[in-house]
């Protein structure tokens, strides 16, 4: 199974990505910085990515252009580990279906990242669906947010779903128009609701329950969202549904 992964530089997205290289799966990843790609696979893949890591830098020739497949992370790290890397925006049609193109499944894990301009979501999901409809790949697994469904949930106290979608209002409408257009894409989608994202370790060890968080849960590690990802991804688990993590 070939892989596309979007927002492989985040967090979510970087667990992902090295558990997908590290299981076997050729990757190519969608990414607006490359060498941060880079960064996030030594950070996080251990001694094996390292190694590859100084093989990039024993074979960096300065100047050297990147466009397209960037030159210098796939001296790093493809062909051995599988990573292709494409470098472009997720709101670059073109960038999205370069990315996508050959592969079996798609995962985004993007984050507007405090961007100013709201709509990083829908636009990028726009951009995949329609790359996903022109190559015949079906499956999507997406990070979605369970703090964009709040006032329909119905274990939430009233005050909280008064306050946070006021707060959040920009980016969980943009979550809920992602979560619209994957909805209508007729693909094999899964939209994984995170509850609040921690930084703590993968325990594999969460609960999950259809559109709404289990009852008390208000937090998940990025660690388990990827845990929870592969399992869905190696499994076919949750076909067309919103599960919500949380411990
Ligand atoms: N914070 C929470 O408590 C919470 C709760 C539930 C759900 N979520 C959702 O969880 C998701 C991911 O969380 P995370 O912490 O893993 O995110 P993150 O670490 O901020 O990573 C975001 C990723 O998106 C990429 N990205 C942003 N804009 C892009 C663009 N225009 N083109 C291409 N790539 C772009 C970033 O790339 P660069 O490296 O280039 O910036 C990065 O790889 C978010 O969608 C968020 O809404 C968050």
């Amino acid at each position: 199974m070939r892989i596309a992964i979007l927002g492989g530089t985040g967090r979510i997205g970087g667990h992902v990505l090295n558990w997908a290289l590290d299981a076997g799966y050729p990757v190519t990843a969608l990414a607006r910085r490359p060498e941060a790609l880079r960064q996030a696979a030594l950070a996080q893949g251990g001694r094996r990515q390292e190694e590859r890591g100084q093989a990039a830098r024993d074979h960096e020739a300065p100047g050297r252009e990147a466009r397209g497949a960037d030159a210098l992370v796939a001296a790093a790290l493809s062909p051995a580990a599988g990573l292709t890397v494409v470098r472009g925006d997720a709101l670059d049609q073109t960038a999205v279906a370069e990315v996508i193109a050959g592969a079996d499944a798609v995962i985004s894990a993007l984050g507007p990242r405090g961007a100013k301009t709201s709509g990083l979501l829908a636009g990028a999901a726009s951009n995949i669906v329609s790359a996903m409809q022109q190559t015949g790949a079906r499956r999507l697994i997406c990070v979605s947010a369970a703090g964009a469904f709040i006032t329909g949930d119905p274990d939430m106290s009233w005050l909280v779903r008064q306050i946070l979608p006021r707060v959040f209002a920009k980016p969980f409408a943009d979550v809920r128009r992602m979560e619209d257009v994957i909805r209508e894409s007729g693909l094999d989608w899964t939209l994984v609701r995170a509850t609040r994202l921690v930084n703590g370790p993968r325990t594999g060890q969460y609960r999950v329950s259809p559109y709404y968080p289990p009852r008390g849960g208000g937090k998940i590690s990025r660690a388990d969202v990827a845990h929870f990802i592969a399992a869905a991804l190696t499994g076919d688990g949750w076909p067309r549904s919103a599960p919500a993590l949380a411990y």
